[in-house]
């Protein structure tokens, strides 16, 4: 069985919760590979809305093991949180299903106190973050002054790291006019959990390794979507961390020869939520129809998503970046009904036209996206799961989104629940039948 990188192809929130829980019991590991608790992946179990922010979407499948990568950014907090909803729900973590790499840094209360603070001193300039301490927790990292997971484990040197830090950022946060934090409590606080997560913590990369050298399989999920990456996204409106393909081999400390096949999420439509350039928004009523009808809320701050029509140009310049040639599409039954459907073709700067997703901020801030529009479908494609029952208007749709991006759709999801897909290709229909997934809630202790 291949490895495959699982990664949205747009401004995030795609669909990717929904693709990994379809995908995930065909591989014997989901490992996540950056962001942190900035994410929110939404799965949908008989009925029942599960979001996963920081715990990999294969968590709900029973004998998978979940990994969090040396690429994320992790909240010792936030995950026993989230850990602690599982179980209510019948979902176990154990160190036996999760385990986080022993070089993942730590989000630490002080990051969170300072997203928030320069959010607040950028005023109209601000990212529009999560306010989750992603960004801080990454500059520590890239300045060397970062705390580790591994560093839990030795209380000595994890109380001298804390009081060094903490020299620093207290009259940061003093500056920003808030008090500053007490070293010792947070010591305390973070050595508590070090005593609960060691059980979890191993050498990822080295396990990860070992499974695929015995021959098996792993998916890799990604947080976030590709114009988010740090590096190759609408900079600076980003988020810190490489979302991209390659985000997987440093992410996870893999060789990327191990990457077999690297799938792209797409909405039919495009949303972005935070500040930032988007060519393709609608600013007129019908923007409405698709914050409504498609629940477009963020699943974790809860902020209404900025919605837009399909951009071409940039999920083009998505699938060369991360080589893509299989996409799942999402969202089809969102557009159930429009009459005209527009999609960005092309956009024009200055007059002239471009065909390639601008590198600079400030020109893609300017460009004017053109359309092409197609005729809306009549029927509703809401939970149709057979491609051969897609209204014809629907098949033309998907197929110039395919000829545009270079790219071929292998799942179209049509609602909300993993029953409702259409898996166009028999082997996949093989592997991730959604109706023949056992796992759910409640399955295991
Ligand atoms: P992620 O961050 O990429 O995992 O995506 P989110 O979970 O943040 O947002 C996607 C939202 O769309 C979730 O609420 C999903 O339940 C929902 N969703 C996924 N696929 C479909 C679909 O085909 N149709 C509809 N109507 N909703 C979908
Ligand atoms: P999933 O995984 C959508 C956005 C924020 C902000 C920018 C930086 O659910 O697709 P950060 O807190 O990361 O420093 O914020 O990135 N952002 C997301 N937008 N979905 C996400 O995750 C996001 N994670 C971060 O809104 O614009
Ligand atoms: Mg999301």
């Amino acid at each position: 069985m291949p490895n495959v990188v699982v990664l949205g192809t747009q401004w995030g929130d795609e669909g990717k919760g929904k693709v990994v829980d379809l995908l995930s019991p065909a591989f014997d590991v989901v490992a996540r590979y950056q962001g942190g608790h900035n994410a929110g992946h939404t799965v949908f179990v008989r009925g029942r809305k599960i979001v996963l922010h920081l715990i990999p979407s294969g968590v709900l499948h029973p004998r998978k093991l979940c990994v969090i990568g040396n690429g994320v950014v992790f909240s010792p907090r936030a995950f026993w949180e989230e850990a602690e909803a599982l179980r209510e729900l019948g979902i176990a973590v154990k160190p036996s299903n999760v385990v986080i790499s022993a070089n993942a840094h730590l989000i630490l209360p002080y990051h969170l106190l300072l997203d928030r603070a320069s959010e607040e001193r950028l005023g109209e300039k601000k990212i529009g973050t999560t306010c989750r301490g992603i960004g801080p927790a990454y500059e520590d990292k890239a300045g060397r002054r970062g705390i580790r997971v591994a560093d839990l484990l030795d209380p000595d040197g994890l109380r001298e790291k804390i009081e060094d830090n903490l020299r620093e950022k207290n009259p940061e946060l003093e500056r920003c006019g808030l008090p500053p934090l007490d070293s010792r409590a947070v010591f305390e606080e973070f050595a508590r959990y070090g005593e609960r997560l060691r059980p979890h913590i191993a050498d990822a990369s080295r396990l990860l390794h070992d499974r695929m050298r015995r021959g098996q399989s792993v998916l890799f999920e990604s947080a976030q979507g590709v114009l988010l990456d740090l590096d190759h996204g609408t900079y600076p409106f980003v988020t810190s961390s490489n979302p991209t393909a390659g985000g997987a081999a440093t992410g996870l400390g893999i060789a990327p020869r191990w990457i077999s096949a690297v799938l792209g999420v797409t909405k039919v439509y495009t949303t972005r939520v935070g500040s930032g350039p988007f060519p393709t928004e609608i600013k007129d009523a019908r923007a409405a129809i698709l914050l409504e009808r498609g629940k477009e809320y963020g699943a974790t701050t809860g902020r209404p998503r900025r919605c837009g029509w399909f951009d071409a140009v940039a999920v083009s310049y998505a699938c060369r970046l991360n080589g893509i040639d299989r996409l799942a599409f999402t969202k089809p039954d969102v557009l159930d009904g429009l009459d005209e459907i527009p999609v960005c073709v092309g956009y024009a700067y200055k007059g002239t036209s471009v065909r390639d997703f601008p590198v600079e901020t400030r020109v893609l801030e300017r460009v004017a996206p053109r359309y092409k529009i197609f005729p809306g479908w009549k029927s509703p494609l809401a939970g149709v799961t057979d491609y051969a029952r897609f209204p014809q208007r629907f098949k033309d749709y998907l197929r110039a989104l395919e000829d545009l991006v270079e790219a071929r759709a292998c799942i179209v999801s049509t609602g909300v629940e993993r029953r409702q897909t259409a898996l166009r290709d028999a082997k996949l229909r093989r592997v991730a039948d959604p109706q023949k997934i056992r796992s759910g809630l409640r399955s295991r202790g």
